[in-house]
């Protein structure tokens, strides 16, 4: 070795073995570093990093070398820049960026390495945009069909919703952008968002509405949260001891930066003292008069909160600045925009959500290269909906829209008769939700031009569904209808035309009823991001198959659902209690024996698949025991294609009331046709636990446990028992 090197090798073993000797880890040596700075800083500097200096940005110590924190959301796209004091956009010419299909849609994919990928393209366009965290994923649970925000959610199971966050949130901080987990806690609602008291019982809050935070946090390695605006169990989620100290820093030992939403902070010491580390986005001009400004340097000095909490504070901040490179910007990823490569992931995003509802006599695909003409028909049709939705909207750098793309693809030999079919009613909140009453309106003018123009083509194609006016932040719908009179107007096209398809473009469940039985074929294909025409062109002629599945149960009305049937939305009196407890979505649906529109986890393909020779390894298991369940899967039809294997899990002999069946694994798989896989879904024993509210814990009781597995939620196609001791 060269004297310079041996050198080097000498200074890097002592760099890592601390006084003693022994060898010390990166923590410890990040823990050191954290410590020595904060040495150095005066209170001032410290509380200058607690609080923004203006809407997504946050002080550090230039003396330091300590840089500032820029924040964007949102969960999937880099939002354009906004103005420093105001929510006007700042005008760039460089910030148009990837546009993914929002949180359902992702979730609808059941693909893990989808998430993955999404992640690390948010991550390099987060990057190029110079952002520190991206404000995502959101991880609340969908608990009724009328959330505004359940389009960027993901599902009303915990388990899917874990299983997605967690590799979005490696893959976005594996190119040193946090992720931000949000909103902790219950924001199941946007009615009523800024004043609601939430109460939900011990067991319902283990079991489903704590997981993906639980996931995000301790498998995700999550390196932010984000607190809900909403108040639980009588204190707001901001200053919420329970949650906030109790929950998230001592039983899920979670060690980042915990911050408000905008403008959720409502004190300084009890905050403080709760456990949250950073203000963000009050509307208050003075940024030295928030809560975490001067009025926490005056807290500080009149003993009220010790300079310790304000130092674990600043450690927090430090300590996710060190994770991410922030402190040298020579080791940190530069990042990358609006490559082909992060287009190309947007679209298999879209591609891989769509969900085939129905398809009659095999209506579709369509081989568009034999028709002479079609019509196209439905405002969603010419959409965009990239730049709606509010915090979540993104600037993107072009949206293709379902007529374009189909213009584009089969438009030189297709006669394309496009028909507007019914007008947007609505107008984007204008303060008090009036922008979604009042837009059932039937124009009959309209519907007589689509059917005029799908009675002379061979297939009509309705593009219909919600836009965000209704699937939005800030309010939640008033009902679960189709708008604008589109029940009609399908009504009426399918009357003419029997080779009708309805393309559903939406983020949340709306009622069916009226439309399914009356069309042959229909395709939900969500908010379809940038690429969203493309992906639909591409699955209706068959040139991808659809493989997505639903990420929550379509009820046949509003009433089916459990909130609904039991009264308790949006709540009374300032106060929701989740009374339908712990029986969320399908489990209250298959539980109670009712029969929704559409079943979770439901979807069609253009090929069919056989599931056979479900085995598990052993008969009888220890609570730390594996799992490992086998089973054959083939393509037996003629199409490349995949399926959603989901594993259910039933303790029928139960002493308490459980679920009739839970989500506890699933896998997607792609078959060539004719090809068979042998597939293993593997599972903790463990993971068949209750939460049990007198043992303050997790109880595996022992018996014997039904494991299922189907094609959705009602299709369990194998079943084993086995038993646990
Ligand atoms: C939303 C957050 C968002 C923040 C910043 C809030 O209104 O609830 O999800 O990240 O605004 O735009």
């Amino acid at each position: 070795m060269k004297k310079k090197n041996l050198f080097l090798a000498l200074l890097l073993l002592i760099s890592f073995t601390g006084v003693t000797g022994k060898t010390i880890s990166n923590a410890q040596i990040q823990e050191q570093k954290i410590a020595s700075l904060l040495k150095k800083m005066t209170l001032e500097e410290k509380v200058g990093m607690l609080h923004a200096n203006s809407k997504f940005y946050v002080d550090g110590v230039k003396r330091l070398g300590i840089p500032g924190l820029a924040l964007s959301d949102g969960p999937h796209g880099v939002r354009a820049e906004m103005n420093l004091h105001d929510w006007n956009y700042a005008g760039w010419t460089n910030d148009s960026a990837t546009c993914f299909p929002p949180g359902t849609a992702l979730a609808a994919s059941w693909n893990r390495a989808l998430a993955y990928q999404r992640g690390i393209v948010l991550g390099e366009e987060a990057r190029f945009r110079k952002k520190d965290v991206l404000l995502g994923p959101g991880v609340n649970i969908i608990r009724t069909p009328l959330c505004g925000r359940n389009f960027e959610y993901l599902s009303e199971d915990p388990f899917l919703v874990a299983e997605m966050a967690v590799p979005y949130i490696q893959g976005l901080q594996s190119k040193d952008v946090s992720a931000s987990v949000k909103h902790f806690l219950a924001n199941n609602q946007e009615d009523h968002r800024t004043s609601i008291d939430v109460s939900v019982s011990e067991r319902a809050l283990h079991e489903i509405y704590l997981p993906a935070f639980k996931a995000a946090v301790m498998q995700g390695g999550s390196h932010t949260v984000m607190v809900a605006y909403n108040k639980f169990r009588g204190d707001w989620c901001s200053e919420n001891e329970f949650l906030d100290r109790e929950i998230l820093r001592n039983e899920l030992g979670f060690k980042g930066i915990l911050m408000t939403d905008w403008g959720a902070t409502h004190s300084t010491v009890k905050a403080a003292l709760a456990g949250l580390d950073l203000e963000m986005g009050t509307e208050k001009k003075d940024y030295n008069d928030w809560y975490f400004a001067q009025p926490l340097i005056q807290a500080v000095k009149e003993g009220k909160v010790p300079m310790a909490v304000v130092d674990e504070k600043v450690a927090n901040i430090l300590r996710v600045m060190l994770e991410t490179n922030m402190l040298d910007e020579k080791l940190r990823e530069k990042g990358k925009m609006n490559t082909p490569e992060h287009q190309k992931a947007a679209y298999q995003s879209a591609v891989e959500a769509a969900v085939l509802l129905k398809n009659q006599n095999h209506l579709l695909p369509i081989d568009f290269s034999r028709l002479k003409s079609v019509a196209i028909i439905g405002d969603n049709a010419t959409r965009k909906h990239c730049s709606g939705g509010l915090s979540s909207e993104i600037k993107t750098i072009y949206e293709v829209t379902p007529l374009e793309a189909m213009q584009k693809k089969f438009g030189s030999k297709l006669k394309i008769n496009f028909a507007q079919g019914y007008e947007k009613q609505s107008v984007f909140h204008d303060g008090n939700n009036s922008g979604q009453s009042n837009t059932n309106t039937v124009d009959w003018k309209l519907i007589d031009e689509a059917v005029k123009v799908a009675s002379e083509s061979e297939v009509a194609i309705l593009f219909c569904g919600l836009n965000h006016d209704f699937d939005t932040e800030s309010f939640d719908r008033q009902n679960m209808k189709l708008p604008y009179g589109q029940e009609t107007l399908i009504q009426e096209v399918a009357k003419v035309n029997p080779r009708t398809v309805v393309v559903m473009i939406a983020g949340s469940p709306v009622e069916l009823a009226g439309i399914v039985y009356r069309i042959p074929g229909l395709l939900w294909t969500w908010y379809g991001g940038m690429e969203a025409g493309n992906a639909a062109a591409d699955l209706l002629s068959g040139t991808v198959n659809p493989s997505g599945k639903l990420p929550f149960t379509m009820p046949v009305s509003l009433e089916q659902s459990p909130a609904h049937a039991l009264g308790n939305f949006p709540g009374k009196d300032g106060k929701v209690n989740y009374e339908e407890d712990i029986l969320v979505g399908y489990r209250w649906f298959d539980t109670k024996k009712i029969t929704p529109q559409f079943p979770f986890g439901f979807g069609l393909s253009y090929t069919t698949f056989e599931l056979s020779a479900m085995t598990a390894d052993q008969k009888v298991y220890q609570p730390k025991d594996l799992i490992r369940v086998k089973f054959n899967l083939k393509n037996s039809g003629s199409a490349y294609g995949a399926e959603v294997v989901q594993l259910y899990v039933g303790h029928p002999g139960s002493s308490v009331l459980r679920p009739a069946k839970e989500l506890k694994g699933f896998d997607k798989i792609f078959l060539q046709p004719g090809e068979t896989r042998n597939i293993e879904i593997s599972l903790k024993a463990s993971d068949l636990a209750y939460y049990n509210e007198a043992a303050k814990g997790w109880i595996l009781e022992p018996g014997e446990y039904l494991l299922q597995l189907g094609t959705s939620l009602a299709e369990i196609r194998q079943t084993v028992r086995i038993v646990v001791n």
